[in-house]
């Protein structure tokens, strides 16, 4: 970006005014006290056929948001603040307003993509990261052109996110994490080329205004590695990764994510959410290929022998199976679960999620229920393994009564 001398503040809350405008964020002290918020985030939205502004704004406790429709006087204010940085993203250029500790105010501009987006069209496609608009993280992400359209290889995955998403924002005041009072901490287990775990940061912080940091774990060098890099190009903190299993990620996650980790990486991540007391899991499992080799037509489970004579549907029991033992294990250790298709097959074959909450009281049943259902199949799930002994004390009382 290159510094142009004559521009202003004044440049800014025209760009935010204008209708090419896509969102701007506001962050970071210049000096002690200067400002009663930490971060405020602003985007345009629709409201009975009026546009307005929301305006997000964050004390380092809760979150305030106001919709205005004419936010001139609240944007003087808020430059008059002087955050150390001002982002400000239009459908033609990006603003980024920087003032130093001193006083001295610098803006540079560069060109960004040309699309103009309609916002009624934004809103009839009511999904958190809109394509048809310039959105530099997905651009950055490989996802959206410079334009806004998404890539034809990328639309897949851009579905996946944006579903990825909602069921992230649906689930947030439910289980208490929309206004914790501190900024929120997120793993994403099994993260790869982190296209979850950028877009998943970018919407919280960016367009919710909900503050939080965001840690990418796998255990590919190569993938983390292009993670940082695509990282480093973006603006906002908060967002980092660890070439490291899914197990050893040490850090107390309110939020646990997995999106297609494989096989019993799920399970780890899920063992991770457990002993992080995390409040909130979504989880996509991927490949199941441990209990398959498992399960068999003996005992209890004899009948079903005409299922495991085809190979696709032995599969697929297997599948179903195993994600059973997981939300059953979840809801031992005292999480509210779920599982939904959180996105059309046409996007991905592997589209259950398990979604868990933490809540109030452990369900008195849900040992003895998991007791039964392993006693049904003769098997050791992995989940239950991976939870270890805390699991293992929750399941005493049905397995030694009195
Ligand atoms: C199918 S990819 C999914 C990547 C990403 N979440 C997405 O949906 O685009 C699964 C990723 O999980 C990682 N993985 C598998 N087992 C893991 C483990 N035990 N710990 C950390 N990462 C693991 C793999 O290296 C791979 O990058």
């Amino acid at each position: 970006m290159k510094p142009t001398p004559t521009d202003s503040p004044a440049a800014v809350l025209a760009a935010i005014l204008s209708d090419s405008f896509v969102r701007a964020s506001f962050a970071g002290a210049t000096r002690a006290g200067a400002s009663p918020w930490e971060r405020v985030a602003v985007r345009p939205v629709e409201l009975q056929g009026v546009k307005h502004w929301q305006v997000a704004s964050f004390d380092g406790r809760k979150t305030q948001t106001k919709n205005l429709a004419d936010p001139a006087g609240v944007l003087t204010d808020l430059l008059a603040l002087q955050f150390a940085g001002v982002h400000v993203t239009t459908t033609t250029e990006e603003l980024d307003l920087r003032t130093t500790k001193k006083g001295a105010v610098t803006l540079s501009r560069q060109a960004a993509g040309s699309a103009p987006a309609e916002l009624t069209h934004n809103r009839l496609k009511d999904v958190p990261l809109p394509e048809g608009r310039a959105d530099r993280v997905l651009e950055v992400m490989g996802i959206l052109t410079a334009g806004g359209q998404v890539k034809p290889t990328m639309r897949a995955k851009y579905t996946q996110i944006n579903e990825f998403l909602k069921q992230l924002t649906h689930a947030l005041a439910p289980s208490g994490l929309r206004d914790l009072g501190r900024p929120l901490t997120v793993l994403d287990c099994g993260c790869g080329a982190s296209y979850l775990t950028i877009a998943a940061h970018h919407y919280l912080n960016d367009i919710l205004g909900v503050r939080a940091t965001l840690l990418g774990v796998d255990i590919n060098e190569e993938v983390i590695r292009k993670s940082v890099t695509r990282a480093d190009k973006l603006p906002g903190a908060g967002l980092t990764f660890a070439c490291q299993p899914i197990g050893a990620a040490d850090v107390p996650a309110d939020i646990v994510l997995a999106l297609h980790a494989c096989d019993t990486a799920t399970d780890d991540a899920l063992a991770q959410a457990v002993r992080s007391g995390a409040r909130l899991v979504l989880s996509v499992p991927c490949c199941h290929h441990a209990l398959n080799a498992e399960l068999a037509a003996a005992g209890p489970a004899a009948a079903l022998a005409p299922l495991f004579r085809h190979g696709i549907l032995r599969e697929r029991t297997a599948d179903l199976v195993t994600d059973a033992f997981r939300a059953a294990a979840l809801r031992v250790m005292g999480y509210r679960t779920d599982v939904v298709e959180f996105v059309s097959p046409e996007h991905t074959a592997r589209n259950l999620m398990i979604r868990a909450t933490l809540g109030g009281s452990v369900n008195p049943d849900a040992a003895a229920e998991y007791v039964a259902l392993r006693d049904f199949w003769g098997v050791a799930p992995t989940i239950e393994r991976r939870l270890g002994e805390a699991f293992a004390a929750r399941l005493k009382p049905v397995l030694t009564p009195g």
